[in-house]
């Protein structure tokens, strides 16, 4: 089974060594490789690439709005959010999925279990590929309100409309907190060595939940705030695991372990 990861830049990719791990685990022959593709010869290198027999395909930043041409099936999410992260090659069919969607639901559910999405109105910062995703899972959750806060108003305005929410300039970041049962990082916002995010929580419930897309580093200074005021905090961390689990899963038919090990095999 020839799997691999395109991107560009890709050679940070932690993917390769997560499902090389897998694939020794569950006793499947097979590669997993980091291939450089960049969007201006996406057409020929992914044709070259089904020609070469790999069935199996990660996709990320900046392909995984540009793939989706390719592909002649799409799973719920990769329809609704335009992204797709996961390619399965059958019977000479492409199968687009999105399982960062899974990932990051998951990712709450496992590390705050008492958490519930329709609780009251949700707060996600930033309008890219990240927020669609949390989005998505907000609407399919039936979260009562969402928010779109995004520094570039059209980008946020867009997002809202594709999923019944409400756009807030990113000068009243603050305001949107009031009432909140969520508030979601998905701006790049807080990355180790760029820029912070410049927010005040006093509006937000002590009850809230805060997570950050964010995992380097995996406490953020929004969630470092977050926790010292009393709030509930889940990292960015188990949603690379949980993502990837689901696509291993779309290629081969097993679920594999999310365990110290597969946390060992990145390091
Ligand atoms: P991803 O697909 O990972 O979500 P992205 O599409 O580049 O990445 O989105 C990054 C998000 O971070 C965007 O919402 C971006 O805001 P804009 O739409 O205005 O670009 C947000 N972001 C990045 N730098 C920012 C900054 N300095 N201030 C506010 N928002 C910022």
């Amino acid at each position: 089974m020839k799997l691999a990861v395109l991107g560009s830049p890709i050679s940070h990719s932690k993917s390769p060594a997560l499902h090389k791990h897998w694939l020794v685990e569950n006793n499947i022959s097979g590669t997993y490789e980091a291939i450089e593709i960049k969007p201006e010869n996406l057409k020929h290198d992914f044709g070259k690439l089904l020609e070469a027999g790999y069935v199996g395909f990660n996709v990320t930043v900046p392909l995984k709005e540009k793939i989706g041409v390719f592909c002649d099936f799409f799973d719920g999410g990769a329809q609704a959010t335009g992204a797709v992260n996961t390619i399965l090659l059958k019977d000479h069919k492409l199968y687009a999925y999105n399982t960062d969607i899974y990932g990051f639901k998951r990712n709450i559910e496992t590390n705050a279990p008492t958490f519930s999405w329709n609780d009251g109105p949700a707060v996600i910062l930033g309008a890219g590929g990240a927020a669609r995703a949390a989005a998505y899972v907000l609407q399919q959750n039936n979260a009562p309100e969402i928010r779109i806060v995004n520094r570039t108003a059209l980008k946020g305005v867009n997002l809202a409309e594709d999923f019944d929410g409400h756009f807030v300039e990113w000068g009243n970041r603050e305001n949107a907190l009031k009432g909140a049962n969520i508030l979601i990082n998905a701006t790049s916002l807080g990355m180790q060595g760029g820029k912070g995010l410049d927010i005040n929580l006093g509006n937000l419930p002590k009850r809230a939940l805060v997570t950050d897309i964010v995992y380097t580093p995996l406490m953020t200074p929004l969630l470092t705030q977050a926790l010292d005021r009393g709030n509930t905090v889940v990292t960015g961390a188990d949603m690379f695991f949980y993502q990837a689990q689901k696509s291993f899963e779309i290629w081969t038919g097993l679920s594999p372990h999310v365990d110290d090990s597969s946390k060992e095999a990145i390091v």
